[in-house]
């Protein structure tokens, strides 16, 4: 997609001594005193306003912080430990701002950070009105928040019909070009790995998948109900018998198209769902009635991995087994080692991938590492995201 990008317009001087508002995703976890538990989304947008500061603007930054009630803050609705944490990363102090819709006093070369954007009412609804507000606040308006890219919300949507100029970030680009590098021009062959509990949460992706890749792989309680449709019992095992027939559709439309949804061989089961359960390997067709298949067995974990050192692409969202608990962690940590050691182009994201990734140690071996959950999710299901949409355009004039 075509869309003006913020690094180009640094490039040719052009941010210098403007007003930048810059919309980054900065919804951390925190613990139940608000510490930031996990702070990579701080991270990764850093470079956009490192890039901003260096270019000579005047910055602002701001996000959402949880899902407050509009025109209610709590003091737990805060971006305060985030201006914190934003402030050792930058090297420098970065004040917060509160009630900054009808005006916010920065100077060039200064940065600010504007208190939690989901308190202003009508931010959720994008209401006009506070979205042309906001667009009067800047010269140039940066869409960085590629994990709210699918909510089309005032400072998501709103502003940038209504700024002067509306550019993507180097981290929203980033996400993009990825995602066209893993999906809309891929190498091939095109792996997806797609595992959770529930078919029903992922049906859309699978349906949007089968259409596109040449091996789909399932993992998780959706791998169960692949399982049944293939005519295998999983005991009981985690599964929907209501989709079983969407499961078969899925199938159908890979054959189809000659491509390929590789059912276990083997699992790994248990008789309790519990981390010292004792863990037996079994055949896939010797799964008993008071079974719970908590992994992919050895034998599938091989084939799987061989067929990811072989792809060209790999999408990878969700563990193929419970992989908190060690002894049902084998297929999780075979999968991460062939993406590790395949020459593939690859991409994740999801908060259990992501926790997965780390386990094993493979970020650099990863080709891209999505910031984005539910805005992960809704590129695998094919969807436009609005920040795209209307940043592209915007860019089209
Ligand atoms: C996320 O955590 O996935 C994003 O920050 C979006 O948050 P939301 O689902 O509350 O819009």
């Amino acid at each position: 997609m075509n869309v003006i990008r913020f690094t180009d317009l640094c490039a040719q001087g052009k941010a210098a001594g403007q007003r930048v508002f810059i919309r980054a995703d900065l919804n951390v976890p925190q613990d139940d005193q608000g510490n930031i538990t996990e702070d990579t989304r701080i991270r990764a947008s850093v470079p956009c306003i490192q890039l901003a500061l260096d270019a000579g603007a005047a910055v602002m930054v701001t996000s959402h912080l949880g899902r407050p009630t509009e025109g209610e803050f709590k003091p737990e609705d805060s971006l305060a430990p985030v201006a914190k944490r934003l402030g050792e990363l930058l090297g420098r102090d970065v004040p917060l701002v509160a009630n900054w819709v009808d005006g916010v006093d920065v100077k060039p070369g200064q940065v600010v950070l504007l208190e939690n954007c989901r308190v202003n009412k009508g931010e959720k609804k994008n209401d006009e009105a506070l979205a042309r507000k906001l667009a009067a606040l800047t010269d140039i308006y940066v869409n960085d928040a590629f994990g709210t890219a699918h909510r089309a919300e005032a400072t998501t949507y709103g502003i940038a019909q209504f700024a002067k100029i509306a550019a993507a970030g180097p981290l929203l680009a980033a996400e993009m070009d990825a995602i066209t590098k893993a999906l809309a021009q891929p190498k091939r062959p095109l792996v997806a790995i797609v595992a959770g509990s529930k078919v029903s949460t992922k049906l859309t992706i699978l349906k949007s998948l089968s259409a596109n890749v040449d091996q789909l792989i399932v993992g998780g309680g959706i791998a169960n109900t692949f399982m049944l449709a293939a005519g295998l019992s999983i005991g009981k095992s985690l599964a929907e018998a209501d989709l079983v027939d969407q499961a078969k559709a899925v199938i159908e439309a890979m054959r189809a198209r000659g491509a390929d949804v590789p059912i276990p061989v083997d699992v790994v089961t248990a008789k309790t769902f519990a981390a010292d359960a004792p863990a037996t390997v079994k055949d896939a067709n010797d799964v008993a009635d008071d079974d719970l298949i908590l992994d992919i067995g050895p034998k599938t974990a091989a084939i799987l991995s061989a067929q990811l050192r072989e792809a060209g692409t790999i999408v990878w969202n969700g563990p193929v087994g419970v992989f908190e608990f060690d002894a049902f962690a084998g297929g999780t940590k075979a999968i991460a080692q062939a993406i590790a050691e395949s020459s593939a182009f690859s991409i994740a994201g999801g908060g259990d991938t992501l926790a997965a990734i780390a386990k094993y140690g493979i970020e650099k071996q990863v080709g891209y590492i999505s910031t984005g959950g539910g805005a992960f999710l809704e590129v695998l299901e094919g969807k436009t995201l609005p920040a795209f949409e209307i940043l592209g355009k915007r860019a089209a004039g």
